[in-house]
């Protein structure tokens, strides 16, 4: 992990307790080991789509919610609560997407350009081919999620994300003005400015984008664990970044993309993309509003502007985020262990050690 480093000190501050506005649960023994995880440190977690196969239909989004609630274990919060999204390609029936959303079981769509990233084979090859169904979101104010990145191989990896933005997200955008628009891990300052330059467009952004730089995945050594899509970019992007977050602005919000792969995925000729942090998602996050100087900042980002914008309300319980100057000696776990053995990395272990996160109040019953 990289190293916690900046102002320091010991801090505390009182939160809303957060939520996950993008996480990945998976599947099977993986979902078992993480969505517990999920379920104790998150109220809300919007749950990405991109099974094998992916979830394109209400029935599959409904028993997926269940198989989730059943791993989430005995210490989830009473409240946690999975959110679904569809998977926006051809076999998505925008009938059947539309009865999703009018019964609750369903809030949102996501769009992955074919090829952009993990289990993105199904996407889409063109954002403006789903015209159809986008325009009857926007009747509905129903949410759009993005993955903004370019597939074009001619592209660079570094510039794939404003590429996107420009070729493909503006003229949906600009043809409908009053679709609501998630513009998902921003990764670069071309995307903080794009969600800045369209009033109906919002960004995620991880912990991992806000703590690194693409210097602390390539040059001390390659780094699989810091290998995510869309790739960690430059330092000036890393900034932008944790300006727009730590700025107040209800238009950025965390969503973890938190991702876990096992081990044998992570560290061969063909790492996959994808950093498991969400156990400690919150120390990483806390450590960067408070090396900015914005921790006051902070409950914005991680526990209102994301309710505002997927219309929820806050959460009524709160937690305490204290950072120990010197560290903490308890051990942190660096790793989980699913029940088929394979070994999934944690991320921001460093800032685990320097903050603890307790629960204030308890969460009401969900
Ligand atoms: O790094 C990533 N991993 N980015 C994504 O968009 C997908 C995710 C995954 O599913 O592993
Ligand atoms: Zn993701």
């Amino acid at each position: 992990m990289p190293a916690a480093h900046g102002t320091g000190g010991s801090a505390s501050i009182e939160l809303a307790a957060p939520d996950d506005w993008h996480v990945h649960l998976r599947d099977d023994e993986l979902l078992a080991a993480v969505a517990p995880i999920t379920a104790m440190t998150f109220r809300y977690a919007l749950v990405m789509p991109n099974l094998v196969p992916p979830i394109c239909t209400t029935a599959a989004a409904e028993a997926y919610r269940r198989r989730i609630l059943d791993c989430a274990g005995p210490d989830a919060r009473p409240d946690f609560t999975p959110i679904m999204a569809l998977y926006l390609n051809g076999d998505l029936d925008p009938d059947d997407f539309l009865t999703g959303v009018d019964t609750g079981v369903v809030h949102a769509a996501k769009y992955y350009p074919a090829g952009s990233t993990t289990n993105s084979e199904r996407g889409g090859d063109s954002l403006g081919g789903f015209i159809d169904v986008l325009e009857r979101m926007a009747e509905r104010a129903i949410p759009l999620l993005v993955h903004a990145e370019a597939t074009n191989p001619e592209i660079d990896v570094y510039d794939r994300e404003r590429h996107f933005l420009d070729t493909e997200l503006r003229p949906v955008v600009e043809r409908l003005p009053e679709l609501r628009v998630t513009v998902e891990h921003l990764s670069t300052r071309a995307g903080v400015d794009f969600v800045l330059d369209n009033e109906s467009v919002r960004g995620s952004i991880t912990p991992h984008h806000l703590a690194c730089d693409r210097s602390d995945l390539l040059a001390n050594g390659l780094r699989p664990d810091l290998y995510c899509k869309p790739i960690i970019n430059s330092a000036d992007d890393r900034r932008a970044l944790v300006a727009a977050a730590t700025s107040g602005s209800d238009r950025f919000f965390l969503g973890t993309d938190s991702a876990p792969h096992p081990a044998s995925d992570k560290y061969g000729a063909n790492a996959r993309p994808g950093i498991f942090n969400a156990p400690f998602a919150i120390p990483v996050v806390a450590e960067v509003f408070n090396n900015a100087g914005a921790l006051e900042r902070l409950e914005a980002f991680t526990s209102v502007n994301g309710c505002r914008h997927y219309g929820f309300e806050r959460a009524s319980d709160r937690i305490r985020l204290t950072r120990t100057e010197s560290g903490s000696d308890a051990p942190v776990a660096d790793s989980v262990i699913t029940a088929n053995g394979d070994r999934v990395t944690i991320f921001g272990v460093a800032e685990a050690r320097l903050w603890t996160v307790s629960a204030l109040t308890e969460a009401p019953a969900g």
